[in-house]
């Protein structure tokens, strides 16, 4: 099987989008928002994919997770108005009631139909179970990190637009120095990934941004992170004070020591 056949999939989903943003009757923006986002997780997918070569099969998983990982999310707006899952629903879930209904993988193997419904249902959580199987676990790591790598574009963007941020990008976090989470900093310092739960404000945002660097999976994604210059843009926006200055120099020079040298070409 090749990529080939990815365009019947693609073509589905982009009308599908424009199925559901022709039955919003309010604001179409973050809708417009989610489709641009899955099409960049989807080539970035296939970035990473192309260097660290999975099998065809398995490539082909990863592609297909990548397209549909977000899906659920124009239902979810439409009906609840919101991304925010703990408001609404775990739109990761959603995503694969939504998959089996339209039938979307009815003509894929069960191997590659199981992959790709694990991926879109795990892709939104915090962490992953333990005892995921390896091929499943790949396919979940590529669409993760491709989506942290956009959802870094889409914070900075945002970020580094005039003030009063809009309150769902920075998920109604006040912009206050006076805020700080210990527990948020402690993981960035021990080079782990922060929690959403932890936040308390925009800048400890701008951390969790930065700790997502330790989570990255392949090559091509931990040298994007780097290169496209968003997480150092948004940890360059925390305050130099005695609350954030060492972790803002501590995240900058782990950024900084990342190789952005492209990989050689593969062999194959
Ligand atoms: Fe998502």
């Amino acid at each position: 099987m090749t990529d080939m056949d990815m365009a019947e999939h693609e073509a589905w989903f982009e009308n599908y989008a424009q199925e559901q943003r022709a039955l919003e009757t309010g604001d179409a923006g973050p809708i417009d928002l989610k489709l641009r986002h899955t099409l960049e997780v989807l080539a970035t997918a296939r970035a990473i994919t192309a260097e660290s070569g999975p099998e065809p099969e398995l490539e082909r998983a990863c592609h297909l997770a990548a397209l549909y990982h977000d899906v659920a999310r124009f239902e979810q707006y439409r009906r609840y108005r919101t991304f925010r899952d703990r408001e609404s629903c775990n739109h990761g879930l959603m995503g694969v009631k939504i998959l089996k209904r339209e039938r979307r993988l009815e003509g894929e193997g069960p191997a590659l139909r199981r992959r790709v419904l694990t991926a879109v249902g795990l892709h939104n959580r915090f962490q992953l179970p333990p005892a995921l199987p390896g091929d499943a676990a790949l396919v979940t790591h590529v669409v993760r990190d491709a989506d942290k790598l956009d959802i870094l574009r889409v914070m900075h963007e945002n970020l580094s637009g005039p003030k009063p941020w809009h309150p769902t990008v920075v998920l109604g976090l006040p912009d206050d120095e006076a805020l700080v989470s210990d527990t948020v900093l402690r993981a960035a310092r021990e080079g782990r990934v922060a929690s959403y739960s932890d936040l308390t404000s925009v800048n400890d945002l701008r951390v969790l941004l930065g700790s997502w660097l330790f989570d990255m999976h392949f090559p091509a994604s931990r040298r994007q992170f780097a290169a496209a210059g968003h997480a150092r843009r948004l940890i360059e926006g925390l305050p130099e004070n005695a609350a954030y200055g060492a972790i803002r120099t501590e995240l900058l020079a782990r950024l900084a020591a990342v190789d952005t040298a492209p990989a050689p070409a593969a062999t194959h």
